[in-house]
């Protein structure tokens, strides 16, 4: 907060403009090259948001490069993505592929095809690219590394497995939930111990999205990549060039929560260490709970509504958990942090166990 409070002094609420005209800021390079060190990936660009984000990406991937000399392409662009992937993925996909938008503007773009895959299944993967992957075609595969009303981690060794037979594949993953919490705070690679570079090195190519609205207790995001042209070529993306950017307030507490999780990898064990506990809890009072992260999503017996639950929950017991009934199946989605106390999460399970009591009036035994 001190860091946002003196980014506000000195630079006022806004920058006033778009990064490539006005409104760059010395904070911008700053948070670049922290994210870059943080994701150990050369180049990084900020944007608004991972809508935005994800937006210019597939925008000027697909559609920007033929204007662009020395990353010229006039071949189609075939997306496999995760059935799970994160709304602003998908809806970036959409666009990309025939969206009206691209049609008008880009009418010498070749076609984008996008192609769905099970959910975290590397042979549905493969499946999917022997099928559809035609002769000179340019892949994308796009996953969410740890998804975010699953709570699940993506098996990227064997994601990266099904993509080795291909020619210079980009591999893009959305790590909202996984940087600042897993793999000492650098998220899925360093999770697996994979190191980017070694992949680039093999003709598999890391594209990273990292977004500050979780971790980092902010707002925007970034991506990063190994291409200098591909970066040259987000900045004329129009999600990032024709809208202002990040604020110097939100830039600056973003950057001190990366420097943060740089300076503290044991963060991340702590954080899991409390997941962990909290997922524990939760199943030996017998909820259902999925995935393996800091996302504790908690499926709630037929007939007990998600928000019912969560508004008793709240008023009868003062914890806060979000209901979910739209847009993925009903449930409780729960997130825990690395400064909750096992008394909290002993407290939290103790008062859902009586919520689910007094709702169903089945017997809870809860030590
Ligand atoms: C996997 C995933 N990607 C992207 C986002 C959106 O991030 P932002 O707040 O930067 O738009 C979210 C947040 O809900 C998310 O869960």
């Amino acid at each position: 907060m001190k860091s946002a409070i003196e980014a506000i002094q000195q630079l006022g609420t806004s920058n006033s403009g778009c990064g490539i005209l006005n409104g760059r800021i010395a904070l911008h390079d700053q948070l670049e090259q922290a994210v870059s060190r943080l994701k150990q990936v050369p180049h990084t660009l900020l944007f608004l948001n991972a809508w935005m984000a994800m937006k210019g990406f597939f925008e000027s991937f697909c559609h920007l490069a033929v204007h662009i000399p020395s990353f010229e392409h006039q071949r189609e662009t075939v997306v496999l993505m995760d059935l799970e992937n994160h709304g602003c993925i998908t809806s970036a996909v959409m666009d990309a592929s025939g969206g009206h938008i691209s049609g008008q503007i880009f009418s010498r773009s070749p076609q984008v095809r996008y192609v769905p895959y099970r959910h975290n299944d590397p042979a549905s993967l493969a499946k999917q690219l022997r099928k559809h992957v035609g002769p000179g075609d340019r892949i994308i595969v796009v996953s969410d590394a740890v998804f975010s009303m699953e709570g699940d981690i993506m098996p990227l060794p064997q994601i990266i497995e099904a993509m080795r037979p291909y020619n210079h594949p980009v591999l893009l993953v959305d790590e909202a939930h996984s940087s600042g919490a897993l793999g000492n705070g650098g998220g899925i690679f360093p999770h697996f111990g994979i190191t980017p570079a070694a992949l680039e090195a093999e003709g598999i190519h890391p594209v990273i999205m990292s977004t500050f609205s979780k971790f980092a207790g902010s707002a925007g995001a970034a991506i990063s990549c190994f291409s200098r042209s591909m970066r040259d070529l987000l900045l004329a993306a129009r999600p990032h060039a024709g809208t202002i950017s990040i604020p110097p307030a939100t830039t600056a507490a973003a950057l001190t929560s990366v420097q943060l999780v740089l300076q503290h990898p044991e963060w991340t064990t702590e954080l899991q260490k409390n997941a962990g506990y909290m997922r524990r809890r939760l199943k030996r009072a017998g909820f259902d709970v999925c995935g393996a992260t800091q996302v504790v999503p908690v499926l709630l017996p037929d007939g007990c509504s998600p928000k019912t639950f969560a508004r008793q929950l709240l008023h009868q017991h003062g914890f806060w958990v979000s209901p979910v009934w739209y847009a993925a199946k009903p449930r409780l989605r729960l997130v825990v942090n690395r400064l909750h106390s096992q008394k909290d999460i002993k407290e939290l399970v103790t008062a859902m166990a009586a919520t689910r009591k007094s709702l169903s009036g089945a017997v809870e035994a809860v030590e």
